[in-house]
């Protein structure tokens, strides 16, 4: 029987059961990107992580094996293979739950490193996954944020429109520009913009909450 969201969203449904595939298409193709990533996220060893939106747990093999944190997601079927890949690797001090990126279950300003792989184009509203990232981030802290942002400049089309309300039902939006998402934060610094593939349609950026 398969489980209702506990937002109603249509995506979940999909990420549910696609692990396997998701893992066998993306994982290979995404391995230069998560590296870049996670060096950007420029981890101390006594440093805390909230990785939002873990997925599968791609990103894990591309984290310091001790590093101390949480990831958190809303599907189920992704969320046990994440836990199957942590056990295999023995990360004992990084910990996954269920969560709702849009409202996270945790206290302000916890976290040194705040990482967002495919997740603000995912959840339906991207700029409140953007805000509770930073909410949760320490005054000072650094966000890496990774994903395919529509370019400012480019005007949308009702037919680009249509089909990423379609597509984002069934696995996410490819219209969201960038500015768009930084509007949920807007007091976050960004401090690096770089591109990633597709002529700069998948891109990494950085940001930090200002603060000591
Ligand atoms: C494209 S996948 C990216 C997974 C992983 N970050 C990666 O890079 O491989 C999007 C992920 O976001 C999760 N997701 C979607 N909406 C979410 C929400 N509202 N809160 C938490 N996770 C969500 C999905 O379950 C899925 O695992």
């Amino acid at each position: 029987m398969s489980r209702v969201p506990p937002t109603g969203q249509s995506n979940l449904r999909v990420y549910d059961r696609v692990g396997p595939l998701y893992d066998a298409v993306i994982g290979p193709v995404s391995r230069r990107a998560r590296d870049r990533a996670v060096a950007s996220l420029r981890l101390a060893p006594d440093e805390t992580l909230l990785l939002v939106g873990v997925g599968s747990g791609l990103d894990l093999p591309h984290l310091p094996r001790g590093v101390r944190g949480l990831g958190v997601d809303l599907s189920d079927g992704m969320l046990q293979r994440a836990r199957a890949r942590k056990e295999q690797l023995g990360m004992p001090n990084f910990e996954l739950r269920e969560m709702d990126a849009q409202d996270l279950a945790l206290p302000d300003a916890s976290f040194d490193a705040v990482y967002l792989p495919l997740i603000v184009t995912v959840a339906p509203d991207g700029p409140r996954v953007l805000a509770e990232a930073a909410r949760v981030a320490k005054p000072g802290a650094r966000l890496v944020v990774v994903d395919k942002f529509w370019p400012e400049e480019r005007p949308r089309s009702a037919p680009v429109r249509l089909a990423s309300r379609f597509l984002g039902a069934l696995a996410t939006h490819v219209d969201r520009r960038f500015s768009e998402i930084h509007a949920g934060a807007p007091h976050l610094e960004v401090v690096g913009d770089e591109h990633l593939a597709l002529g700069g349609f998948f891109r990494l950026v950085t940001l930090r909450k200002p603060g000591s």
